[in-house]
């Protein structure tokens, strides 16, 4: 199976897409990860994205669709995977699909998180991360036990340079302007499918189940 989580910064992909990838037994691929780890490892990479990332804006094509491919041919993508993050513009979803179907492969579903710009805003702004193993957290709605400090690992947790303010204005101004022609791409396929994420996330994880699992059914009938 492969997944696309499409929606702005701050709707819940990363959150929803680890529950999927337990659920499905299939990576979850984030582009936002991946290009953090980079530029944590200070390769040449990381060293070109970090500009753009800092500032909200999307990193260039040519950077970022080779990394994805090379991550999506890995062996433990064989049976698919949950991409979170890519693609963000027309020209990714394009390339995309070519390289999907030179694989004889196909996308399943692109999943839009819907979400208003208040919830966006109090999400990105309390979102908190694990400085060594990643994991997201939320001051008010998935506080760690421990204040500051990783359920899982034990290590500080940090605020993203990009979650500040003036930023998450320019990400949604730039989700708007470069990601949203993105639906209508899936929409005119017939993948498109929007959930409304406001919910808390157990919700919107139920959610998602039954759509999948009403896919399936319906897949079985045929
Ligand atoms: P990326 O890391 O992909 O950021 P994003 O798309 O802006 O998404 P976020 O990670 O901010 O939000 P999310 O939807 O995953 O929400 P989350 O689950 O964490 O990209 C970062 C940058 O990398 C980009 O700006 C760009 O520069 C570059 N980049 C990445 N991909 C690129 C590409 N393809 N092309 C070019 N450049 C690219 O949740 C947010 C918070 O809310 C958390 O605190 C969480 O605990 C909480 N939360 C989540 N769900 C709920 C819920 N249901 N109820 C209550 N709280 C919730």
């Amino acid at each position: 199976m492969i997944l696309i989580l499409f929606g702005p910064p701050g709707a819940g992909k990363g959150t929803q897409a680890k529950l999927l990838s337990d659920y499905l037994k299939i990576p979850h691929i984030s582009t936002g990860d991946i290009l953090r780890q980079h530029v944590k490892d200070g390769s040449l990479l990381g060293k070109k994205a970090k500009a753009y990332m800092d500032k909200g804006e999307l990193v260039p094509d040519a950077l970022v669709t080779d990394m994805i491919f090379e991550r999506m041919q890995r062996p433990d993508a064989n049976k698919g995977f949950i991409l979170d993050g890519y693609p963000r513009n027309l020209s990714q979803a394009e390339a995309l699909d070519k390289n999907i179907k030179d694989k004889n492969s196909r996308i399943d579903l692109a999943l839009y998180f819907q979400t208003s710009k208040d919830i966006i805003v109090k999400r990105l702004s309390g979102r908190r991360v694990c400085r060594k193993c990643g994991r997201n957290y939320h001051l008010v709605n998935m506080p760690p036990k421990k204040d500051m400090i990783c359920d899982d690992c034990g290590a500080e947790l940090y605020q993203r340079e990009d979650d500040k303010e003036e930023t998450v204005i320019n990400r949604l101004n730039v989700y708007l302007k470069q990601s949203t022609p993105v639906l209508d791409y899936y929409k005119k396929q017939n993948k498109l499918q929007t959930i409304n994420s406001d919910f808390a996330a157990e919700v919107v994880f139920k959610v998602i189940e039954d759509i999948l699992g009403a896919r399936k059914s319906a897949g079985s009938k045929k």
